[in-house]
């Protein structure tokens, strides 16, 4: 079934209702699919950026720079993984941009995610990972045009009436599960299940996928369950459509999974998961960054406690300075007493607790004002992604899928702040 298959006529009209209520504030600012126009201009942004306690930046080029990595290292086509607010850089413009790059799918977590991008008007095919429970998820899954994940007969038949009552066949990708035994229909059940659903009315096999244990050895296996899943659908005539098996791990070392198609995060987002990952042979750029103003600047005396529960005491006189962040946007309580921020061409001691709101970094030496700006998250050094969560004792995954959707981002492009999105 073709990318562009006809979305019903239904979802422009749910995109005009969100734009007329005013219930999606990006949406109206940007409301056509493609790169993002911004209707606030550059120095507009900034003066709204002025007013923020805390923000999250991200860098367009950066993402750009890392898919076409990752077109090169693979050579197959890239489904980026957009799930959970595309790992905290914000789900709508991250996926417009993505779609002038010349993307043709993307891959999220749930129908919410999937309607969303649909309501602000993305013409992309959409390939929604998460549950369906009631009739009315499956008639607005086929609705909407959306490529359904599915491993179980009755979303299947349910699928298969939606599309007859809707008027359009219903695209599924079907989840093998090759041995993780988290969802998916068992690999030596799969054949049988396949040949099943492409015979239901309306149902289209747009392609086949399963994920990896990532442990080499039990990896190779997998991806020999799945080939055999393909070789069976051949041996029935039936043609599997797209074949996937490899995330980020598999992306930068296994190769002979690529196949037909890979489906990227934390890579896509230019962050290495794991230190082997730095020897891959492929350049991530980090594309996000959390910055926060200071909001009060102090002297301390040697021997005054810092912050909840005494939890620091001053060796000598020092100058502290109270940003306004905290683990309400998603900055990890273990920062306390060993984290750092970045601040005036330093990294800077996280002295005491990381509060809700707050954190309380040493500013001695500075001439640190209220209204300066600190980098909590940025790039490199020991405010990187990959350091923080390090040093907090979290994964990188952790660290950027708890990030807060409320806290406002701000997507720059040539260096320039080319769109707001503002919760
Ligand atoms: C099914 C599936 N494919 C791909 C990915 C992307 O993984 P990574 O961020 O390691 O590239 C995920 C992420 O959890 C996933 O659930």
């Amino acid at each position: 079934m073709s990318v562009r298959r006809a979305h019903s006529l239904a979802w422009p009209f749910i995109a005009f209702f969100v734009l007329a209520s005013g219930c999606a504030v990006e949406s109206e600012r940007a409301p056509a699919a493609g790169p993002p126009p911004a209707t606030l201009a550059s120095p507009d942004i900034d003066n709204r950026i002025d007013e923020f306690t805390s923000w999250i930046e991200v860098d367009l080029d950066a993402i750009g720079a890392n898919l076409e990595a990752l077109r090169q290292h693979t050579g197959v086509e890239i489904m980026p993984v957009v799930k959970n607010n595309a790992y905290g850089h914000g789900l709508v413009p991250i996926v417009r941009y993505l779609a002038g790059q010349g993307v043709e799918r993307v891959f999220v977590a749930n129908v919410e995610e999937a309607m969303a991008l649909r309501q602000a008007g993305v013409d992309l095919a959409i390939v929604n990972m998460g549950p369906l429970f009631t009739d009315g998820q499956h008639t607005r899954v086929v609705e909407l045009g959306i490529t359904q994940v599915v491993f179980s007969e009755d979303v299947v038949q349910r699928l298969s009436e939606a599309s007859a009552a809707v008027g359009q066949d219903a695209g599924v990708f079907v989840k093998v599960d090759t041995g993780l035994r988290r969802v998916g229909v068992f690999h030596d059940e799969a054949g049988d299940f396949i040949e099943h659903a492409a015979s239901l009315p309306g149902i289209s096999i747009d392609g086949i996928f399963s994920t990896f244990m990532q442990t080499p050895e039990e990896d190779r296996a997998m991806l020999t369950r799945l080939l055999a899943v393909e070789t069976d659908l051949r041996a029935r005539g039936i043609d599997p459509g797209l074949r996937s098996m490899a995330s980020t791990d598999a992306i930068l070392h296994f190769p002979e999974s690529h196949l037909d198609l890979v489906r990227p995060g934390m890579s896509l987002y230019g962050i290495y998961p794991e230190e082997k990952d730095l020897d891959a042979g492929v350049t991530l750029t980090p594309a996000l960054s959390l910055k926060a103003r200071i909001e009060l600047v102090k002297w301390v005396d040697e021997g005054d406690s810092v912050t909840y529960w005494g939890r620091f005491i001053a060796p000598s006189r020092m100058m502290i300075a109270t940003v306004h962040a905290g683990f309400y946007d998603g900055v990890p309580r273990e920062l306390a007493n060993v984290g750092s921020v970045f601040y005036a061409g330093e990294f800077r001691d996280i002295i005491g607790s990381v509060s809700l709101n707050h954190v309380v970094v040493d500013v001695t030496g500075t001439d640190a004002s209220p209204g300066d700006t600190v980098e909590v998250i940025g790039h490199a050094g020991a405010n990187a992604v990959s350091a923080i969560a390090e040093t907090a004792n979290w994964m990188v995954y952790s660290l950027l899928n708890h990030l807060n959707p409320q806290t406002p981002r701000v997507y720059y492009e040539g260096g320039e702040p080319a769109m707001l999105l503002e919760p």
